[in-house]
């Protein structure tokens, strides 16, 4: 069996991406971090790729959302692209984008994001200083699949966390991201180990 196909998609300074890589890279040959894309020159995410090795690719977007997609979507077949993750890109992926790459995996979805708050609370932008202006007793990190909403998706993976109100935003934002990190390897681990059931893609695309 050739090792599993991950594309990671990344607009900021990707702490989770360069996670991801360093699991998949402990993980041997049964998964590889096949490229990191980026829609966004500046994004700190790209440097943290190249020196880990791996491939990246920035695709902006110069044109109208189907043209943008469409260029992606060649990267991913030219890749044999098996599972997206994303992990901090800013935009939303169009039903037609979801339903051709999930196509080439016999229909199953195969993109997932991760989220800081336990969804359906604080979706979108700025989700942990939201949850931190409100001083909610609670919150945490969920692992969804992608649908075309705002984080959406089917849940696959919650985690909750108790935070303190007295603690900093900075210390909130610093736990939060330690939890994200450690979930989004375990889920990835779960892939290589065979846990979550995996659609290849299908080779006479
Ligand atoms: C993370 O909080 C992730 O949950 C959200 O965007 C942020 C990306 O952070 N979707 P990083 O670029 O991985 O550090």
């Amino acid at each position: 069996m050739r090792p599993l196909r991950v594309a990671i998609f990344a607009s900021g300074t990707g702490s989770n991406a360069r996670t991801l890589i360093e699991k998949a890279q402990a993980l041997g040959e049964t998964l590889e971090i096949s490229f990191v894309l980026s829609d966004k020159a500046t994004a700190p995410v790209l440097k943290k790729a190249e020196e880990l090795g791996v491939r990246t690719y920035l695709v902006e977007k110069k044109l109208d959302r189907q043209n943008h997609e469409q260029a992606i979507l060649n990267i991913l077949r030219e890749h044999r692209i098996d599972w997206i993750f994303l992990a901090g890109y800013m935009r939303l992926l169009s039903g037609t984008f979801l339903r051709q790459f999930a196509l080439w995996h016999g229909d199953a979805s195969q993109i997932v994001n991760i989220h800081p708050s336990l969804l359906p609370a604080y979706p979108g932008a700025e989700a942990i200083a939201r949850a931190y202006q409100d001083r909610v007793s609670h919150t945490g990190v969920t692992v969804h699949f992608v649908d075309e909403g705002m984080d959406t998706g089917k849940i696959i993976h919650q985690e909750a966390l108790s935070l303190s109100p007295e603690a900093s935003l900075a210390d909130w934002k610093e736990m939060i991201h330690r939890l994200e990190h450690r979930m989004y390897s375990n889920f990835l681990e779960s892939l290589s180990l065979g846990q979550q059931k995996t659609f290849y893609f299908e080779e006479n695309q």
